[in-house]
């Protein structure tokens, strides 16, 4: 099968497309025909070793797992024993490192859902990591109900998912973008917008109860003023936000506002209620672009620009 494979840690040159052995599954795997991947941050993180410590999940001088991606959506192939949930020819959704492939195999109790009807297989790709992230983040600040939320970075991938779920979950959400995004902003559920090149929040004298900074570019410092009693503000970018951990654990002592260090997982949980949302009308995927496997390269270098609106999926079905 084709798959996308690199052997060294670098920039998205080191990507490129290979013919590999196709995976059988095993018991209570799912053997999935990927018909569309995606490129997240995550992947672009975990091939350049940003930061260096991903090293630590991903192997130290080199990549223990060659193929690249996380993100996707077809059609179930086969089932090994002991599968009860899905049959061949079901069409499933998820997550699975070694997505950007042909073939993939997911474990049947891991981040695998049925893809709710009427979504195409790229829109369906598009939706699971951005997803789960902004639940796992969200679920630490619940509940919601008749809360005030900002989403900071409302349009990225994680931003669009938490401005849809924070509001699923019964929020008063204001969304903060750039002036060309504020229309898709409301269009998503966003009781209010801001410019954010045009506004700073920190400054309308308006307080919320959670600031989820979805994009790693705000800071608790910054936004401190900006939480209410018993604030939560919430960020993504652990990574380069290397004093989050430590912001974390001294926000306890001081004052009641918080400074959370969510350590997002991927679960079968999180698949279950956004293919709900979806399934309510609650939730749409964002797609930016889309690009064919072979265009993987190019693909990673527009999400490395962190500027994509929404998600970039790569077909792998023509
Ligand atoms: N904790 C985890 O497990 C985890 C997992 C995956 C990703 N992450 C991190 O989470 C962050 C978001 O990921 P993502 O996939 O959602 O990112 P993304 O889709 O690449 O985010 C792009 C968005 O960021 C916004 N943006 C760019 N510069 C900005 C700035 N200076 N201020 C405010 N917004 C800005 C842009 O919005 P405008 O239209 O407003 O410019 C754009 O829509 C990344 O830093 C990623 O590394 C964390």
């Amino acid at each position: 099968m084709r798959a996308v494979v690199y052997d060294r840690y670098g920039p998205p040159e080191v990507l490129r497309i290979e013919d590999v052995e196709a995976p059988v599954p095993k018991e209570g795997e799912v053997l999935v025909r990927v018909h569309a991947s995606s490129v997240t941050r995550s992947d672009c993180g975990y091939r350049g070793a940003h930061p260096f410590f991903s090293r630590l999940f991903t192997g130290l001088r080199g990549p223990r797992q060659r193929i690249v991606g996380m993100e996707l959506a077809g059609e179930v192939e086969a089932v090994g024993g002991g599968v009860t949930e899905f049959e061949a020819g079901d069409r499933v959704f998820g997550l699975r490192s070694g997505a950007n492939a042909e073939l993939v195999c997911v474990r049947e109790q891991g981040a695998l859902a049925h893809i709710p009807a009427g979504l195409t297989f790229e829109e369906a790709a598009a939706i699971p990591d951005g997803a789960c992230i902004a639940r796992a983040c969200l679920r630490k600040a619940e509940p919601l109900e008749g809360t005030r939320v900002l989403v900071y970075g409302a349009t990225g991938s994680i931003g669009t998912a938490g401005l849809q779920v924070a509001k699923a979950l019964g929020a008063h959400v204001t969304a903060v973008g750039d002036t060309k995004r504020l229309e898709l902003m409301r269009s998503l559920g966003a009781d209010e917008v801001v410019d954010r090149l045009h506004e700073d929040f920190t400054r309308n004298g308006q307080t919320y109860d959670v600031i989820f900074d979805s994009v790693g570019k705000h800071s608790f410092r910054r936004a401190r003023g900006s939480l209410g009693p018993g604030g939560v503000f919430l960020e993504t970018d652990l990574g380069f936000m290397w004093h989050v951990p430590l912001l974390a654990l001294a926000s306890r002592w001081l004052g009641d506002k918080r400074v959370t260090l969510p350590i997002p997982g991927y679960t079968k949980e999180d698949m279950l209620f956004v293919k709900e949302l979806v399934e309510a009308g609650s939730y749409r995927p964002v797609i930016d672009r889309t690009y064919s496997l072979e265009q993987v390269v190019e693909a990673t270098r527009y999400v490395e620009t962190g500027e994509k609106t929404g998600s970039v999926v790569l077909k792998v079905v023509a």
